[in-house]
Formats: C-alpha cells, structure tokens, sequence
C-alpha cells in the first residue's frame, strides 16, 4: 500500500484557499488579495464563531445558505467604524480641505468602504456646517450590501451617542451633535435631510471600475485590510477617479504608498493626516502625480501653497 505524505501545517491554507474559491464561484466576492495573517485571524474566528472543527466544513453552509455566506463576507470585511472616528483628522478636513472643496463649482465626492455609514454621516454633518451640501454630490460605496442597507437607513443603537459627541466636539464641530438625530426608544436616527443626500450604492474594489468623476475621495480604514497587490489596484483607481486638482483621503495608519508602484504617484503624507492631492493626468499606474497635504497646509513640490 502507497504511503501518503501528509503535509498537516499546510491544510489550514489549503481550507483557506478552497473557501475563498467557494465565495468566488458561488458569489462573486474575489477575497484572495486580502492581507493573509488578517485574513487568516478572521477565518479562525469564523470557524470558532460556527462551531466546526475545520473550516473546510463551512464550505458546504456557505454554497448553500446566503445567510452563512453574509456572516462570512461581514467578518471578512470587518465593519468597525464611528462618527468623527480620529477627530483631529476631521478638523483637519474642515479647516484646510473643505474650504478648498469649496472653490470648485460642484463638489463630487466618493466614499468607499463606507460601512454602516457612521463615516457617511459625519461627511455630511460637516459639509452642511461648511454650508456644501447643496453644491454636493456624495455617493458612498461599499461591497457589503447589508452593511449599507443599514447605512441607508441611518438608525443606530443610542448607547453610542456620548462618544460620538465628544469626538464631533474634538473635531470641532459647531452645532448641537443631538440635534442631527431623532431619538426613537433607544435608538437613534439621523435626520432626513442629511439621509436625502447620500447615494449608497454596491461597489467592489476588488473588481469594480470607475464610476464617477470625484473632486474627493475618502477611503479610510480599507486598504488596510489588502495586501500590495490589491493596494496598488486601488490607488491606481483613485487616481483614475480623481479629478486634477482633487483630494484623497486615507486612514491614518494607511502607509501605504511609499512602496508600491501607484506609490510613485501618491506621496506619503505627512505623519497627521492622510490626505494627498492630485495634480497631473493619471493614464494608468504610475502616471500621477499627487501633492503631500501637511496638517499645516498642503506642500507642493516644498512649496507651501
Ligand atoms: C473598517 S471598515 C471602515 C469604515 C469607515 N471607512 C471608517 O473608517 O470608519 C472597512 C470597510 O471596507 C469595506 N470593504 C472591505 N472590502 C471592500 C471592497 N473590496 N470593496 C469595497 N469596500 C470594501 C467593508 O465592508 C467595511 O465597510
């Protein structure tokens, strides 16, 4: 009889990339350019989560039930977010980028990797304080369909509005926090005016393309979660959305760009905010050229301007 050669430390990846190729063929969603340790974290948590010794065993589940595949694509995802989340960054915004927003006749802006839309909404809050919103078209996108049918409907558990007043105050907001929401039991909702001024629509980074000529875009807290190869797909994305002159925002820990080809185009920023601007034509990867925004201002070229 043949002896087999196991190769026990490689089956848990094997299991990774049989799931994975499940989600592809079955729904679409191409997970295998996110960074692997986190990716692989998560799918242990998942394993865990549903009480199967191996997660080869949710592959089964998630071929055959969506709701399995949503608890997977959820986790996967990972949806963590808040309002005025990293406030400096937001009155960095309002004193610097938005008063430059506004010297353009419209202001087209995308929001990808929006979540349950708490991001969403402190756009907005601080566009209409900045007296923007009529001249503003934002279209908030994310891969996540339920994420943003929750987005879409802007309600939320009311434990969390304490935090979030005190990050909207840290980010130097100018009216009163409460008065965005309508309290109903112990919930809160955001108030229709600012919900009637978001388009949520399902956009995939992964694959999709653009849609939409942005004079800003911010996607914070994404590319975090990809590996080189995806980070480069989107920035060279960006660049392609962005308007000359345009800005974009990335989180804070988002280091991305020094090492990557569309690196080249997108300067790394300075060590506050993460906000970069575009300057010349983007044909393809590599072809832009974006400016470095300082917390004191944007520096071009070592020009202060
Ligand atoms: C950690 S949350 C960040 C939310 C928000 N931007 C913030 O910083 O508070 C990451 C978001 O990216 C979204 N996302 C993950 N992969 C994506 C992809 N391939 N295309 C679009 N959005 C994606 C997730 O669904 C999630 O809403």
């Amino acid at each position: 009889m043949a002896v087999i050669k196991w190769r026990n430390h490689h089956l848990e990846d094997i299991e990774i990339a049989l799931l994975l190729e499940a989600m592809k063929a079955r729904y679409g969603y191409d997970f295998s350019n996110y960074a692997h340790a986190s990716l692989k974290r998560r799918l242990k948590q998942l394993r865990d989560y549903f009480d199967v010794p191996h997660l080869s065993h949710l592959i089964p589940s998630l071929l055959y039930d969506e709701r399995v595949a949503q608890v997977i694509i959820n986790n996967i995802s990972v949806l963590a977010s808040d309002f005025f989340r990293d406030p400096p960054v937001w009155r960095y915004l309002r004193d610097e980028i938005l008063p430059r927003l506004a010297t353009f006749p419209r202001i087209n802006i995308w929001q990808a990797g929006c979540g349950r839309g708490q991001e969403t909404y402190s756009l907005l809050i601080l566009l209409h304080e900045c007296g923007l919103l009529d001249k503003t078209r934002l279209v908030a996108t994310d891969i996540n369909v339920s994420a943003m049918d929750e987005a879409r409907a802007g309600r939320w558990s009311a434990r969390d509005l304490d935090r979030w007043r005190t990050s909207y105050l840290a980010a130097g907001g100018q009216g009163h926090f409460d008065d965005y929401f309508q309290r109903e039991g112990d919930t809160v909702m955001m108030v229709e005016h600012l919900r009637q001024k978001v388009e949520f629509n399902q956009h995939n980074l992964v694959t999709d393309e653009v849609f939409m000529e942005a004079q800003f875009i911010v996607c914070r807290n994404v590319l975090i979660y990809f590996d080189d190869t995806l980070q480069e797909r989107v920035l060279e994305l960006f660049g392609r959305s962005l308007q000359r002159g345009g800005y974009l925002l990335l989180g804070r820990a988002e280091n991305v760009l020094q090492s990557s080809l569309a690196g080249r185009c997108f300067q790394k920023i300075d060590a506050g905010c993460n906000v970069l601007r575009r300057t010349a034509e983007v044909a393809h990867a590599g072809v832009a050229h974006v400016e470095v925004a300082h917390a004191g201002g944007l520096h071009v070229g070592g020009q202060h301007v």
